[in-house]
Order: C-alpha cells, then structure tokens, then sequence
C-alpha cells in the first residue's frame, strides 16, 4: 500500500526534474557550467531559485541559464525540487589541480590572517557539507568553484543579504585556485 502511493509521487518529482537535468546533468551531478544540484542544502536550493527568480543573482549564467529556467516556478514546485535534488547522494567532481590541496585546505580551515582572508570552515562545516542555507561546497566542479568566487570579488551578487562579495573580495587568483582545487576533491 505504502509503495503504492509514494511511488506515483517520486515518478512526478522525477519528471519534473527533467526540466533541470538536462542542463544540471544525470541525477543532478553537474554538467559543463551548470553546477552539481545533488546533495545540496535544500534551504540553499530554494534560495537561490528565489535569487534567480528575483535577479538578484546577476551573473553572466544566471541571467542567460536560470532566469528563464525558473520564471514560472511555484513555490511548491520549488521546494519539491529541491528535496528531490537534495536526496540524490552527491559525486565529488574531482577536476582540481591535486599539487593545491593541502594550501586550499589550510586556507579553508584557517584563513589568512594576514591578507584579511576569514576561514571557510566557521560557515560551510568541517566537511565543507553545508547548513540550512549556506551551500555544500564539498565536491563542486573546480571551474564552477572558481567562477563564484571570481565574480563576487568583481561585484556581481547572489542573496541580498549574502556575506560572500565581502568574503570573496579579500581572495587572489591564488587563493582562489587553491580552495577550488581542494573542495573539488572533498567528498
Ligand atoms: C538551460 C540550462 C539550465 C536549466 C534548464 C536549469 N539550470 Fe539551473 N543552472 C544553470 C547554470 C548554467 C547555472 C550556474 C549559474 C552560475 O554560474 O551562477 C545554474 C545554477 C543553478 C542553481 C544554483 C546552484 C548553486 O550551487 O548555487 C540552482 C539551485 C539551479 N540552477 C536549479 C535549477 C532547477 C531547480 C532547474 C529546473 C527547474 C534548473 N536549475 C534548470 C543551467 C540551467
Ligand atoms: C559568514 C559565513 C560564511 C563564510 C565565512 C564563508 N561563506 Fe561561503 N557562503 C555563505 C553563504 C550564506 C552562502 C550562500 C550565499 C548566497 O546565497 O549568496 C555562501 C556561498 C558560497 C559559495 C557558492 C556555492 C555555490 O554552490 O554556488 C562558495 C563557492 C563559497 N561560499 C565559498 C566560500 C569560501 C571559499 C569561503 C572561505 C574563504 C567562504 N565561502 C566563507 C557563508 C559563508
């Protein structure tokens, strides 16, 4: 009895998502730029589709991919969505340069004090895994990684009330190679 009417809705859940996976790749595991939806913080879904919905996520790909992909979005949809991405069991994309991993972890774990650069793990968790709505970081595509943290030191933004442009404004081209390189390979 139960099978019976949980199966329909997972079919449903899965159906719409085809409307998301074919640009956020098989399962939601990330293809080319869009980036990997599965074992994400579903708060953090939902926000960013909010984000999206709203334009106050403005760069280059989220206006041309993401404004458009979730204009007509219901709430409701939004939130079946993101439960359904946040329950698929993640892959690490593993695509970083590995002689950076050590430097990208102390600077995850540690900042640098000296260059005004706050550590990541106080938000993101020891295991980079993410909460309510900050992001799991862990296994994100290396380019995807770099990307973000390139654009809010250039001034584009996400949330409203986001701590990362003032975040991401103290890293170099360095640092950012460094923690993209590491997160890419943290499971
Ligand atoms: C036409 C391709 C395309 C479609 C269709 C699409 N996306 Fe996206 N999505 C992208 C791209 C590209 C990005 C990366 C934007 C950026 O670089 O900031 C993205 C980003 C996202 C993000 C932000 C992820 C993060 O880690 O910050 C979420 C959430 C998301 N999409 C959800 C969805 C959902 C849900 C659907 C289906 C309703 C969907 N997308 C459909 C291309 C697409
Ligand atoms: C004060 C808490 C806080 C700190 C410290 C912090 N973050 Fe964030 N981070 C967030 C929040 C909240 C978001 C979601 C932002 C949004 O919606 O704009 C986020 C988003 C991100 C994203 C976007 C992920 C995606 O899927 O698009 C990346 C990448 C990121 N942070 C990297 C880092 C790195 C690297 C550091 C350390 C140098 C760091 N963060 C430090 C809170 C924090």
């Amino acid at each position: 009895m139960i099978l019976a009417i949980t199966a329909p809705a997972q079919a449903d859940e899965a159906r719409s998502a085809r409307n998301c996976t074919w640009c956020h790749g098989t399962a939601g595991q990330g293809f080319t730029v869009a980036p990997r939806l599965a074992g994400q913080q579903p708060q953090y879904i939902e926000s960013q589709i909010r984000s999206f919905h709203d334009h106050t996520r403005d760069n280059p790909f989220s206006k041309q991919y993401m404004w458009g992909a979730v204009a007509s979005l219901d709430p409701g949809t939004a939130q079946e969505l993101a439960r359904y991405f946040a329950s698929i069991a993640p892959k690490p994309a593993n695509d970083g340069d590995p002689a950076l991993i050590a430097r990208g972890r102390k600077i995850y774990q540690e900042g640098v004090p000296e260059a005004n650069i706050v550590s990541c793990y106080a938000c993101h968790g020891p295991d980079a895994q993410g909460v309510r709505d900050i992001p799991r970081l862990g296994g994100l595509s290396f380019s995807y990684l770099k990307g973000r943290l390139d654009q809010w030191g250039r001034g584009y933004h996400s949330t409203p009330a986001s701590p990362m442009p003032l975040v991401a404004g103290s890293l170099g081209p360095a640092e950012i190679d460094a923690l993209a390189s590491y997160l890419s390979f943290v499971r």
